[in-house]
């Protein structure tokens, strides 16, 4: 079945502002919230991000307890966006919740390291390989620092990246490849950076690029997620990760692999699944329960390298040697603690076990009515995470998320949704589960993705 391009902008469109209309009728307090809001807020409310939901304006939330929020209209969410990642916990998990408010009684920031940062250290190296690891305060810092740790040992300037691509507010991979011409991400505005001084960028699975852009010899290092999450869903084809470990060693290149997102695979995320070899690994969001946290680690011989430039401990050094990335609160004993109760209590084999039987129930019933409808559309899980897109098959690159997307179709959904009671990442259709996530409510979902393909039926879009 095909959806016909000419006559769909229109429809949709139309389904969108009825939508959009059905959202405002049904949130009036969130709805003067935004007008209040922008008054003193550059973008509305305290982040720019809030803005992007597809109801026109943010739900406010009264209080969020597990995978459900309860908005100040009185309305409950199932949330399958849960804080697009750093939510995976669930919201208010007593474990956090507990070891955060000790932790406040006994002091939040010191600059100084408490015990607890012993367990969590080794608790990392024995879930992502053992490396030697840092703390920042999101997966932006820790991606910068990486970057900044790979040119320090390499001498070189570049960052190579996936078109399609995104690691928070890391300028180098703010790029894609569009129309054959390399340029700002969708979305993003220029702001002057000279991205081809900084920055080469290729399409995810395409080993010929890769050689032939390591072949330049001024990456740094590459900077990839084991499988793209932030444009859709884009798999590693068989083998790729083998070869990009290969290439980048031969080229002296050093890896980062980026977890954030594939944190949702298991306990070691993505590299321990798939037994990946990484110079640096990332991770953040979930991490610390929703405390604002990063970690990176380096493999010992990445390490070492840097040893040689900023001694390991050297107290003559003490003034003269220091990273030049920033972080003061980074470590604390707040987000330690709640780092802690993370690994140790929440995001535990046993809560992984639960939150993937989630994800895949939840992903075989969107199957099965993709199937039986005969609709051009597929989804893709990764351990608790699925992503529904529209369109027929799985992308293998950037290029094909580009070629067969339709934002208008993805916005038309999660209004839907919103005014249905379900919350999905408002960038693309990510769904993601959390330990709390339950039976009823992936039920709920099945009940509502029927719900709308009825919707489009109705409206002739299928
Ligand atoms: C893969 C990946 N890395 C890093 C980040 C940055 O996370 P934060 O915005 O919490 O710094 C993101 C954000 O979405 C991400 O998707």
């Amino acid at each position: 079945m095909t959806i016909a391009a000419v006559e769909r902008t229109g429809l949709l469109g139309k389904l969108i502002d009825a939508e959009q209309e059905r959202f405002k009728t049904l949130h009036p307090r969130s709805a003067a919230a935004w007008q209040e809001g922008g008054r003193n807020f550059l973008y509305g409310g305290p982040s720019h991000w809030m803005r992007r939901w597809a109801g026109g304006f943010p739900i406010y939330v009264d209080e969020a307890d597990g995978a459900h929020i309860r908005d100040i209209d009185g309305r409950d969410y199932i949330d399958f966006c849960l804080g697009d990642t750093g939510g995976m916990c669930g919201h208010a998990p007593e474990a956090v919740t507990e070891a955060a408010l000790c932790q406040l009684k006994r002091g939040t920031t010191m600059m100084l390291p408490t015990e607890d940062s012993l367990w969590v250290g080794a608790e990392l190296s024995r879930r992502f390989g053992p490396k030697y690891w840092t703390l920042t305060t999101s997966a932006t810092d820790a991606n910068r620092a990486a970057i900044r740790i790979a040119r320090m040992i390499t001498g070189r300037r570049k960052v190579l990246v996936f078109s399609g691509c995104y690691h928070g507010g890391v300028e180098e991979a703010h790029v894609e490849i569009r129309d054959g011409r390399v340029g700002m991400r969708n979305m993003i505005h220029p702001n002057g950076v000279d991205h081809d001084a900084v920055t080469r960028v290729i399409e995810f699975n395409d080993v010929a690029a890769l050689e032939a852009a390591l072949a330049h010899g001024d990456a740094a290092c590459v900077l990839a997620e084991p499988l793209m999450t932030n444009f859709g869903m884009i798999p590693a084809a068989p083998d790729f990760h083998r070869t990009l470990r290969d290439l980048t060693r031969r080229a002296g290149v050093v890896l980062v692999i980026d977890e954030t997102h594939t944190l949702s695979c298991g306990p070691g995320g993505y590299t321990a699944e798939n037994g990946l070899e990484s110079d640096i690994i990332v991770a953040g969001k979930a991490i610390a329960g929703g405390i604002p946290a990063g970690v990176f680690g380096l493999s010992r011989e990445t390490a070492e390298r840097l040893w040689t430039l900023v001694p390991h401990v050297n107290p003559r050094e003490r003034q003269s040697a220091h990273l030049g990335f920033g972080g003061t609160l980074a470590g604390n004993a707040l987000t330690i603690a709640t780092m802690r109760a993370v690994l140790e209590k929440v995001l535990t084999p046993a809560n992984y076990q639960r939150m993937i039987a989630t994800a895949t129930d939840l992903a075989d019933s969107i199957r099965e009515l993709i199937a039986a409808n005969r609709l051009p559309w597929h989804v893709t899980q990764i351990g608790a995470r699925a992503e529904i897109m529209f369109m027929p098959r799985q992308p293998r690159s950037g290029a094909d998320v580009i070629a067969g997307r339709q934002p208008d179709l993805e916005t038309l959904l999660h209004a839907f949704y919103m005014n249905e009671g379900i919350l999905v990442t408002p960038f693309h259709t990510m769904l993601l589960m959390c330990p709390a996530t339950s039976a009823h409510d992936v039920e709920r979902h099945t009940a509502v993705f029927v719900e709308f393909i009825d919707l489009l039926r109705r409206a002739g879009v299928i």
